[in-house]
């Protein structure tokens, strides 16, 4: 069993940029919601981390209730920062939920979910639940990395299960598919009676700087070891340059920056009315 890693959300928002567009992209394909004279969207975000995608929520629905889950106690603290614009009427709130265990106990007319669902193991099996929450004519978004063979994954779980760190990492490298293909999305949702629209994109996102792929993955893939190494501050350093040393030679940096190419998968499934 893996142990819940340590987020920190100012690693995580260095690279605020490359990773607020595919939530744009997501954004861009949610039909309208349903609506009625005085009912305000009613919308969760789940795994909401430092909140900074859930406002953007507002630009859309400048009215919604928004509410942000996410199982960090830092992730939450940081997103409490965010208030809904004062101009649209709309209302943000931050609750912690475990989205492993997460049953809505109201009925919304979106669920979201940005760059979170490929932290909880089996999924899927929660979708009948979330889509029964939603309101007729609502509708589930989600975006999940879909890099989980990419060098960055690989040389991670490889140097986790090298002998001499295997005994202190060897379960915190390896990610056994945590995410589906985007059409297996397409068949679970539409088995639910969903209208669906399911997608994938390769960014080829340019990093600049000094070792940017390790600085990329201390925000995400990494929290795993480094909160297991968390105590032993000589052992992290040494991991962290044997890592740095692999990941330069696997996105060696050209005259323009280092190019880091990232797939993602996207589904949209809108209930029947
Ligand atoms: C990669 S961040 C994405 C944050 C945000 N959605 C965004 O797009 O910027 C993943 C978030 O999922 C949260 N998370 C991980 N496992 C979770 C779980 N089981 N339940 C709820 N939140 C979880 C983390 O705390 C973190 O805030």
């Amino acid at each position: 069993m893996h142990s819940s890693p340590n987020w920190d959300p100012r690693q995580y928002l260095r690279h605020a940029g490359h990773r607020t567009r595919p939530f744009l992209d997501l954004l861009a394909r949610i039909p309208d919601l349903p609506t009625a004279p005085g009912r305000p969207p009613r919308i969760a975000d789940l795994g909401c981390g430092a909140g900074n995608v859930t406002v953007l929520l507002f630009d859309r629905w400048p009215d919604a209730h928004v509410t942000g889950l996410d199982n960090s106690a830092e992730m939450l603290e940081a997103a409490r920062a965010h208030t809904a614009p004062e101009d649209g009427g709309g209302l943000l709130d931050f609750r912690p939920a475990d989205a492993a265990h997460w049953v809505p106990d109201e009925t919304f007319d979106l669920i979201v979910s940005n760059a979170l669902l490929q932290w909880v193991p089996g999924h899927p099996e929660s979708f009948p639940a979330w889509i029964a929450a939603l309101r007729p004519g609502g509708t589930f978004a989600f975006q999940v990395p879909g890099n989980f063979t990419a060098p960055s994954h690989t040389i991670l779980a490889d140097l986790c299960d090298a002998p001499h760190w295997r005994d202190r990492l060897s379960t915190h490298g390896e990610r056994p598919a945590p995410v589906l293909d985007p059409a297996a999305y397409l068949e679970r949702l539409a088995a639910l009676g969903c209208e669906v629209d399911a997608w994938e994109t390769t960014y080829i996102q340019m990093l600049t700087g000094t070792d940017p792929v390790l600085d990329w993955v201390k925000g995400t893939a990494l929290r795993p070891v480094l909160t297991a190494l968390q105590d032993d501050p000589t052992a992290r350093d040494a991991f962290l340059a044997e890592y740095a040393d692999l990941l330069r030679k696997a996105y060696p940096p050209g005259p323009h920056g280092t190019a880091f190419p990232f797939r993602r998968i996207f589904a949209v499934a809108r209930k029947a009315e």
